[in-house]
């Protein structure tokens, strides 16, 4: 069956660049990024996980945790990342997963046989710390992903799971938020100050400092 966001986010157990990971256990409190690449020694993806691995300071601040997956087996993976790190400046400091026998990839529908039947295609889930899937994205080989994108979405998921707040359109952090709907106006004016109601529907706040 596929999977839809809120679904648990299924778990599993496989053996990584880093050792074997119990998924839900590595997790443990965070939250977490499981994204795939069609295969190693490929240049797009290449370019994806070296820019992945600049971004581990930015993760550590959002408490996430970040693990990769391929089809392509241990040894590829750990010689394939020393290219990585000559060839993107960066040290790659996250698990990437051994899946030969598809059976991560299978559990996250990430093999899209009419796509290719043998590679994953370019998926990324947000899984929050509650194992629910946050977030799901599925990418053609050709397209290296925005990564940009992912701390961008991050930062939304996070704001709203503290303040029942919601973004617009290309919001990026600091930028004023939406009062979710499900919000009453009574209850927003006991929440929030300076409310910007433009609508009855539409209403901004300034984002929380925290
Ligand atoms: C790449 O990462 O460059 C790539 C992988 C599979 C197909 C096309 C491009």
């Amino acid at each position: 069956m596929s999977l839809r966001l809120m679904d648990e986010a299924p778990d599993f157990t496989a053996e990584t660049t880093v050792g074997t990971i119990s998924f839900h256990e590595w997790l443990g409190d965070s939250w977490g990024i499981l994204f795939s690449h069609p295969a190693d020694y490929t240049p797009v993806c290449t370019t994806e996980l070296g820019y992945m691995a600049s971004l581990s300071s930015e993760f550590a601040k959002r408490n996430v945790k970040v693990l990769a997956i391929s089809v392509d087996p241990i040894d590829s993976h750990r010689g394939w990342i020393n290219d990585i790190n000559e060839t993107q400046n960066t040290t790659v400091n996250y698990p990437l997963i051994a899946d030969p026998d598809q059976e991560v990839a299978q559990l996250y529908d990430m093999i899209h046989p009419n796509a290719n039947d043998k590679m994953t295609v370019r998926s990324v889930f947000i899984i929050g710390p509650d194992k629910k899937i946050k977030l799901m994205l599925t990418y053609p080989a050709s397209t290296g992903r925005n990564f940009d994108e992912i701390l961008r979405v991050l930062d939304s998921l996070q704001l709203t799971a503290k303040h029942k707040l919601a973004t617009p359109v290309n919001w990026t952090d600091g930028d004023d938020c939406i009062i979710v709907p499900a919000v009453t106006d009574e209850e927003a004016d006991g929440t929030f100050s300076d409310i910007r109601r433009v609508k009855p529907y539409l209403r901004f706040v300034k984002q929380p400092q925290s």
